[in-house]
């Protein structure tokens, strides 16, 4: 049978979940493929480190050029995370017409116009399923089952780092902290989970899904995004007493001529199916032309559903199903203007003195800035100190910038300490 070789860029926890499902999946892979995948090389840093993984010790490297420049490997597999030396690594397997797999997506998000461009040149595939959603093929479904339709939304939860922490505060009142070295533990996290928390890791995989579903490549900079680390207790028991959940969201609209990409905690109504969505799961809403609104869900980090998808793609790759260069995603000639004007319901807490009027005034500078009131929540603190609650009708974040500047100035308001998106009820 013929033999196909992979080189293995990186053993932490997806690459052992790739190995591991090789190894309990071998004989299915065999009869699917035709074809025998074989683990030539596998690079890490440290040599001594003990690996869940039962791979012989001669196939572990410290030397990158033992994968990029050997002549048997035909699948380079990067599961090292970051941009370099992943980046060089990438180029040169590419250059060196070796297929490549992986599961990178600050590497995608930054260099993947020049990467692709490399493949199709050299007549090679780079195949990435897996930085995005995790188990979820939501790469290969956009590509290939739903290639018919002009998208107009991709919307959803892709982060399960912040999911899982999210869902442990809300449900066992644990602080931050805790739930982001319980998700260290459990393999969810980037090597730097600041990277996940305060929203990189989810800009990074809506820019990926906008190319996939738009055609256009968008900078990280015009992503505009806010993380979890200021999502307090309070806000999490303010968001249950209204009916609410908070999801890290991750968006990306097309309307007319315009695309509109963000990252934010939200609101989430508790009838809404993103929330249900806990833990390390991860779920994105697709609207087609043709199709309307598909929802898919799944695992999106940890070793097997990672490894799920980057597995998926070397046998795709290793079928000759995708060998051909022309098969690479081709941008569409139509070009957006990337805005930021988040249009949505706010949810506003401030901290302010408890005394006759307040209340007014502050309602009236919101309505002078065209901002309706959806609800309004005043609860008795201490020391005169009464937090208050608004939740807006729809307005674009401008207005509600230069209500706050304004309301900032008013003497009796203390604390402006949250706002946060609010989602509408399907
Ligand atoms: P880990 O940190 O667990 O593993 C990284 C591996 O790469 C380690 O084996 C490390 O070697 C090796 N490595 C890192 N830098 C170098 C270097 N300069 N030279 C040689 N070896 C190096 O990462 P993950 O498995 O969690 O993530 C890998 C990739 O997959 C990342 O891009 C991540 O964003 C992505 N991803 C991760 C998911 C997850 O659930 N964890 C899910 C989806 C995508 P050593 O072991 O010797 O230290
Ligand atoms: N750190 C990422 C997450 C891994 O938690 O979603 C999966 O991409």
């Amino acid at each position: 049978m013929e033999k196909v070789r992979i080189g293995i860029l990186g053993m932490g926890t997806v690459a052992s979940g790739l190995v591991n499902i090789m190894s309990m999946n071998r004989d299915i892979i065999h009869s699917r493929t035709g074809k025998i995948l074989e683990i030539d090389k596998v690079l890490v840093k440290n040599l001594h480190k003990n690996r869940d993984v039962d791979l012989d010790q001669s196939k572990f490297t410290t030397d990158a050029n033992e994968i990029i420049n050997n002549e048997n490997v035909d699948i380079v597999v990067e599961l090292m995370g970051g941009i370099e030396p992943a980046f060089e690594y990438v180029r040169d397997a590419l250059l060196n017409k070796k297929h490549v797999v992986t599961a990178n997506k600050a590497l995608i998000a930054t260099h993947g116009e020049e990467l692709e461009g490399i493949a199709v040149e050299n007549g090679v595939r780079l195949m990435y399923e897996a930085s995005v959603g995790g188990g979820i093929p939501i790469i290969n479904t956009m590509t290939n089952n739903l290639s018919a339709n002009d998208f107009t939304e991709i919307s959803g939860i892709v982060n399960g780092t912040t999911n899982y922490i999210l869902t442990q505060m809300t449900e066992r009142g644990i602080e931050l902290d805790e739930a982001v070295k319980e998700a260290q533990e459990m393999g969810f996290a980037e090597a730097d989970p600041s990277s996940d928390i305060e929203g990189d890791d989810a800009a990074y995989k809506i820019a990926i899904l906008s190319y996939i579903g738009f055609g256009q490549r968008i900078g990280l900079n015009e992503v505009p995004k806010e993380g979890i680390t200021h999502i307090s207790r309070e806000d999490i028991k303010y968001a249950d007493e209204l009916g609410y959940v908070i999801k890290l969201i991750a968006s990306s609209q097309k309307r007319e001529n315009e695309i509109e990409l963000r990252v934010h905690p939200t609101f989430i109504p508790k009838t809404h199916p993103l929330a249900t969505v806990k833990n390390e799961y991860n779920a994105v809403m697709l609207r087609g032309n043709a199709v309307g609104e598909v929802m898919l869900y799944g695992k999106g980090a940890g070793a097997m559903p990672t490894g799920s998808a980057v597995l998926g793609d070397i046998i795709a790759i290793a079928k000759g199903i995708s060998s051909e260069a022309k098969e690479a995603i081709q941008p569409l000639t139509k070009r957006y203007q990337v805005v930021n004007k988040g249009y949505s319901q706010y949810y506003i807490r401030m901290d302010v003195v408890d005394k006759p009027g307040v209340l007014g005034y502050i309602s009236n500078i919101f309505g002078k800035n065209n901002i309706s009131l959806a609800s309004v929540v005043q609860r008795y603190k201490h020391d005169l100190v009464a937090p208050l609650v608004f939740i807006t009708h729809e307005v674009e974040r401008k207005n509600i910038n230069e209500a706050l500047q304004e309301v900032r100035t008013y003497g009796n308001v203390l604390k402006i300490a949250s706002i946060i998106t609010v989602e509408k009820s399907l």
